[in-house]
C-alpha cells in the first residue's frame, strides 16, 4: 500500500525576484513577486502525491486567507485535509525568500506551524497508525517530533525524518526513525562527529545523506554507495530537497529499494528546479518515468 501521512508545515512563500541580493543596510528594485504555496511539509506531500501516493497532511494553519490557499491547493492534489488544524489566533505560516543572484535565501515565519504539538499528533493517530510512512521534517517544534518518533517506534510505524532546517536533535528519536535524509550541513547537527563517512556506514539502511550536485549517499555492505544527481539547468531550487524526500518516500512505499528510491527522487527534484516556485514543477509519476527512460 502507499498511504503516506505527513506530519509537518503549511507556508506560503513570498519570493522577491532580484538580479542583486541586498546587503545590510542597502535598497535594491526588484524584479518581481511570486506567491505560491510552500512548507516542507506541504511540499513533500505534493510531491508525494504527484506521484501517485495517497497523502494526509497533519498540521496547523491560520484561519486567513493564505491559510485558505493552502487548504485549497492541498485539495487540488487529492490530499487528505481531516487533520490539518485551523487556529483563529496565529497567522498561517510564510516563507520570505529571496532569488537572487543564481540562489536562494529563506526566512521563515512559523506562525500556525509552531502549534503543532502532541495532541494534534494524538489527533491524527487514526490515521498515523495506519500509514505506511509517516514523513517529519523540522518546521514544527522539535520536541513535537520525538513525540512521534517515540509513538510511531512503539507502533511500529516507519519514520522517514527529513532534519531540515538543520537542528541538533535527541540521539533517541535518530534512533527510533526509520529513515533519516539530511544534508552534510544537517547531519553535522545531529551527529557532533567529523567522519560523515563512518556515521553512514553505522547507519546502513537508514541515513541517506544528500549531497547536491554530488548526488545522495548511503551505507551498503560496509561501503559507502554514492547515487548521481541528473544534470540541469535550475530556475529555482526552492523545494528541490522536499521533492527529493517525496519521491524518496513514494518510491519506499512502493517496495523499492534505497538505491532505486535514491534515484527517482534525484530524477522528481531534477524536473522540480525547472520551474519557478517550491511545487511548481514538481513532476507527475508519468514525467519521472519518462525522464529515467531518457538516461
Ligand atoms: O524547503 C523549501 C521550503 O522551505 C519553502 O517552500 C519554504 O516554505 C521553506 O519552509
Ligand atoms: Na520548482
Amino acid at each position: 500500500m502507499n498511504n503516506i501521512v505527513v506530519i509537518g508545515s503549511c507556508n506560503i512563500d513570498l519570493t522577491v525576484l532580484s538580479d542583486k541580493r541586498p546587503v545590510a543596510g542597502e535598497t535594491v528594485l526588484g524584479n518581481g513577486l511570486n506567491i505560491a504555496p510552500g512548507g516542507k511539509g506541504a511540499n513533500q506531500a505534493v510531491a508525494a502525491a504527484k506521484l501517485g501516493a495517497n497523502v494526509t497532511m497533519v498540521g496547523c494553519i491560520g484561519n486567513d486567507a493564505y491559510g485558505q490557499m493552502v487548504l485549497e491547493n492541498l485539495h487540488r492534489w487529492n490530499i487528505n485535509t481531516d487533520y490539518l488544524v485551523t487556529l483563529d489566533d496565529v497567522n498561517t505560516g510564510t516563507a520570505h525568500i529571496t532569488l537572487a543572484e543564481g540562489d536562494n535565501s529563506i526566512i521563515v515565519l512559523l506562525g500556525a506551524n509552531a502549534r503543532v504539538d502532541e495532541s494534534i499528533v494524538d489527533g491524527a493517530w487514526d490515521a498515523i497508525s495506519k500509514a505506511d510512512l509517516v514523513m517529519v521534517q523540522n518546521e514544527i517544534p522539535l520536541k513535537t517530533i520525538g513525540y512521534i518518533t517515540k509513538k510511531c517506534a512503539a507502533a511500529g510505524v516507519k519514520v522517514l525524518l527529513n532534519p531540515a532546517p538543520a537542528a541538533d536533535l535527541e540521539a533517541e528519536w535518530l534512533t527510533q526513525a526509520t529513515y533519516i535524509t539530511p544534508n552534510e550541513h544537517e547531519l553535522a547537527a545531529l551527529y557532533p562527529v567529523n567522519n560523515t563517512d563512518d556515521i553512514i556506514k553505522a547507519n546502513a539502511g537508514k541515513i541517506i545523506v544528500t549531497l547536491g550536485s554530488e548526488g545522495v549517499a548511503f551505507g551498503k555492505d560496509g561501503d559507502i554507495h554514492k547515487v548521481p544527481s541528473f544534470k540541469v539547468q535550475p530556475v529555482d531550487t526552492t523545494g528541490a530537497g522536499d521533492t527529493f524526500n517525496g519521491g524518496f518516500a513514494t518510491a519506499i512505499v512502493n517496495g523499492k529499494s534505497i538505491e532505486e528510491a535514491i534515484r527517482y527522487g534525484n530524477a522528481a527534484a531534477a524536473l522540480s528546479i525547472l520551474k519557478l516556485g517550491a511545487q511548481e514543477g514538481m513532476p507527475t509519476a508519468e514525467e519521472v518515468s519518462a525522464f529515467l527512460a531518457k538516461q
